[in-house]
């Protein structure tokens, strides 16, 4: 299954939240196995699994209490090698998540952590007598945890639940690769790392800064003999124009690509109830585009996943053009150069799920923001601000049908409307649309090889070209107005309106070729 790094197309599972097979309301391995065919037929040729090992699911599994076993809802070890043989069958690549910077306070390793202050495995998490600094929690509150046992306390970045491991302590590096060989052997193709540039921390900027050994773990992490051509992805939240190549230079022997941010933070953040204008997104993706082509780095492609709110319903219209907006956005993901992912649903065009009851929230990080701004924000403003940018937006259950299944979490408000069902019975349905992109990024060599070139971007639209040899694309995407006066020379390969007239429609997005 060799295949070249721009090639690779990824699917995110969210196996809690994928395909039930036993109709518990929780989403398992026999489900995501008995939807690889569907899988494959979107041509998708990789899939990332979000965790799915053992773990109290304070933060849904990103808090993991045994990194070698199955969570008993989800599935078996068994299950797991039978999965990835079935993907590999079909071609498809598979990564999983490793979630190396923390660990559940549940693991062993910090139950015997916090039992006393030379418990052997006490320097595997980082202990304080009193807070060396103001750091606070990705999830709100001070990032440091007294712990009455030993009278100290402990760090953890994201919820008290999760310990921050100490990365300084090259017992921790060698557990970390004992894990990553673990699921090597039983196949897997590589891994999404969790929040990977904080385990090494910067004492002086932060907790989100990336500390001095940062790179050197990275590598003693993947630049081993026995991981070797596998696919690593980074969660990088300070990689930046200029220090991505420092992460992903083939020669540094770091990692195959990261996830970097930019363009989701145009504005204030999820939680700030506004669409960000599509020009200020496209500029940041357009920096991307130019600054990784320069030094010769493979970025990824992203508008969702299961942290960020659905793509049509912040960036575009999940009303009137959903339709349009949510093809568009798909058309942005599959023309420009780096390795697309896309979201479970996204190729339904998924919404936001509309729900006005806190009780029936879930994730961690929206509990805790609609409780710590009580008294701040207003009821009717926390709800809106959830609604928007909530993370439970991406983690409904698939609706893969018209009815709501048993589940976990709260059922998507626009099941009945918006589901796999309706769009496959449809020639003309976000899903198609989706296939004929992902085949057309498969078959155009300019896409996933070519240049990346800037045209135009202004606040009504936005025009790139791919080139390769003698071969040239354009790719132009209207925003949410009309927009006269682009007239583009070529043949039309594929457009989300039935033509592509002297007034450019709404969200519309043609692609040629000249
Ligand atoms: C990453 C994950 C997110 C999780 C956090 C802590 O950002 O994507 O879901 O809450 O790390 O593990």
């Amino acid at each position: 299954m060799k295949r070249a790094v721009e090639e690779l197309i990824f699917y995110q599972i969210y196996p809690k939240s994928f395909c039930d097979s036993n109709g518990d309301g929780v989403g398992d391995i026999q489900g995501i196995i008995s939807k690889i065919d569907y899988i494959k037929s979107l041509g998708v040729n990789a899939v990332w699994l979000t965790p799915f090992f053992k773990s109290p699911n304070v933060d849904n599994g990103y808090d993991i209490s045994d990194y070698k076993d199955v969570q008993s809802k989800i599935g078996t070890l068994e299950e797991v090698e039978k999965m990835l043989a079935r993907f590999h069958e079909k071609g498809i690549k598979v990564i999983f998540d490793l979630v190396a910077n923390h660990t559940s306070t549940k693991h062993e390793w910090f139950l015997q952590s916090r039992k006393s202050k030379d418990n052997p495995y006490r320097d595997y998490y980082i202990w304080r007598k009193t807070p060396p600094n103001d750091w606070q929690s990705a999830f709100g509150g001070s990032a440091w945890e007294y712990d009455k046992q030993t009278d100290e306390y402990y760090l953890h970045s994201y919820a008290v639940e999760q310990a921050d491991l100490n990365w300084d302590n090259p017992k921790v590096r060698e557990e970390m690769q004992a894990v990553v060989d673990f699921w090597l052997d039983k196949g897997v193709d590589g891994f999404r790392c969790d929040v990977l540039d904080q385990i090494s921390k910067d004492w002086k900027n932060g907790v989100n800064g990336s500390g001095p050994h940062l790179h050197e773990y990275i590598r003693q992490l993947f630049g081993r003999k026995k991981t070797e051509g596998i696919f690593t992805v980074g969660e990088c939240w300070s990689a930046n124009t200029q220090n991505m190549a420092l992460f992903c230079l083939p020669e540094r022997k770091e990692l195959t690509t990261a996830f970097a941010f930019s363009h989701l933070c145009v504005d204030n953040g999820r939680f700030y109830p506004h669409k960000p204008p599509l020009d200020k997104v496209c500029r940041r993706i357009a920096d991307w585009q130019i600054s990784t082509q320069e030094t010769g780095v493979i970025p990824t492609l992203f508008f969702e996943n299961h942290d960020q709110p659905r793509c049509v319903s912040r960036f575009g219209d999940d009303e009137k053009y959903r339709y349009q907006s949510a093809t568009a956005l798909g058309g942005m993901l599959l023309t420009h150069r780096g390795v697309p992912f896309l979201m479970q649903g996204q190729e339904i065009g998924a919404t936001n799920s509309r729900c006005d009851d806190i009780k029936r929230f879930n994730d961690v990080e929206t509990l805790n923001y609609y409780q710590m701004n009580e008294g701040k924000i207003s009821k009717k403003d926390r709800i809106e601000a959830i609604n928007f940018g909530g993370r439970d937006n991406a983690r409904y259950l698939m609706p893969w049908t018209e009815k709501p299944q048993k589940s976990w979490i709260a059922p998507y408000s626009r099941q009945a409307e918006i589901n796999v069902k309706t769009d496959l019975q449809s020639k003309n349905s976000v899903l198609a649309f989706y296939q004929k992109l992902i085949e057309l990024r498969k078959t155009q060599p300019c896409l996933t090889k070519g240049h990346y070139k800037l045209l135009a971007l202004t606040p009504r639209y936005y025009v790139y070209a791919r080139t390769l040899d003698n071969e040239k694309m354009v790719i132009v995407f209207n925003f949410e107005k009309e927009s006269e006066g682009l007239k583009v020379e070529g043949e039309l390969l594929l457009s989300n309106y039935p033509s592509v007239e002297k007034i450019l429609k709404p969200y519309q997005i043609a692609i040629y070729k000249k």
